[in-house]
């Protein structure tokens, strides 16, 4: 073999190095304006299916909303998008390149799957600001992310991050006076300063007040577009004030799919809800 030939062995490119290739995971595509895709997706707890050959996609740029009566797999399947659950069977693709199957936690939150709980999580004795400054730092540390300085960049982007969640007045407050909405609001801020493309917020309005509620459906809406959000609430007026497309989950698979009017005059959902 010549030197060139060799060369050529060397550099193709189905022969890389295991050592080279990145462990990052490839950039979002979304060049069919999909951004998940679950395909017949099965989980189940000791005998009991908890997911049953779900299927669900979600466009980029959309704010969906997801109810169903108790136990009809709502927070397994945010799990499963999250890598928190591993299903049985089926296929949970981010984009067209990202399979999910084939991460763990950490690497899909990096690819930029962001999960909001219902209990919000915030350092309550820091300031606001501060804890969007811990969130950008991510696994930084404490320590060095509050004593380094920031860059033009970076105030900016926590600037925009307190407007969006509308805490700019409140950003030198600790994080423990704020009330629960606000705090709500804060973590939300957090996850945003991971920049994920998907957010998965689980029961956002639990526990809000009438007026909090409104800001929070504000907020939701304006983040879609620019993100792809999944909401999952019980509270029905909420859910309306804020539904373009509602997701209907019944024993781990959709019963419905649809506008709010359309799913709630569906004869299958009234009877499910009925029988709660
Ligand atoms: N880790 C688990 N072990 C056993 N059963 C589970 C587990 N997680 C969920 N389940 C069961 O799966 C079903 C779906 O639960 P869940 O996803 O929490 O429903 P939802 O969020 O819609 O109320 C329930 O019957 C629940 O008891
Ligand atoms: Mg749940």
């Amino acid at each position: 073999m010549s030197v060139l030939q060799s060369m050529r062995s060397f550099m193709r490119r189905d022969q890389v190095f295991e050592f080279l290739i990145p462990d990052t995971p490839p950039d979002l595509d979304l060049t069919h304006g999909v951004i998940l895709y679950l395909e017949e997706i099965s989980v189940s707890f000791d005998g009991f299916k908890a997911i049953d050959n779900l299927n669900l996609y979600i466009d980029d740029g959309e704010l969906r909303c997801i109810i169903g009566p108790n136990g009809a797999g709502k927070t397994t399947m945010m799990d499963i998008i999250t890598g928190k659950t591993r299903p049985d069977s089926g296929s949970a693709w981010f984009g067209q390149q990202i399979n999910l199957l084939k991460m763990d936690e950490p690497e899909i939150a990096k690819a930029g799957i962001g999960r909001k709980f219902q209990k919000p999580t915030v350092f309550e004795h820091h300031a606001v600001i501060e804890n969007l400054e811990l969130a950008m730092a991510g696994d930084k540390g404490v320590w060095v992310t509050l004593n380094a300085r920031l860059n033009g960049e970076q105030r900016d982007h926590i600037d925009e991050i307190l407007h969006i969640i509308g805490l700019n007045q409140q950003a030198a407050q600790l994080a423990g006076s704020l009330s629960h909405g606000q705090k709500q609001w804060l973590e939300i801020g957090m996850l945003l300063m991971q920049n994920p493309k998907l957010l998965l917020v689980d029961e956002p309005a639990a526990g809000m007040t009438h007026q909090e509620m409104e800001r929070t459906a504000e907020l939701l809406t304006s983040l879609a577009g620019s993100h792809s959000v999944i909401v999952v609430e019980h509270d029905m007026d909420f859910v309306r004030s804020i539904a373009q497309k509602v997701t209907v989950l019944h024993q781990g698979s959709v019963l419905a799919e649809g506008t709010m009017d359309e799913v709630q005059n569906d004869q299958r959902v009234i009877e499910v809800y009925l029988g709660e």
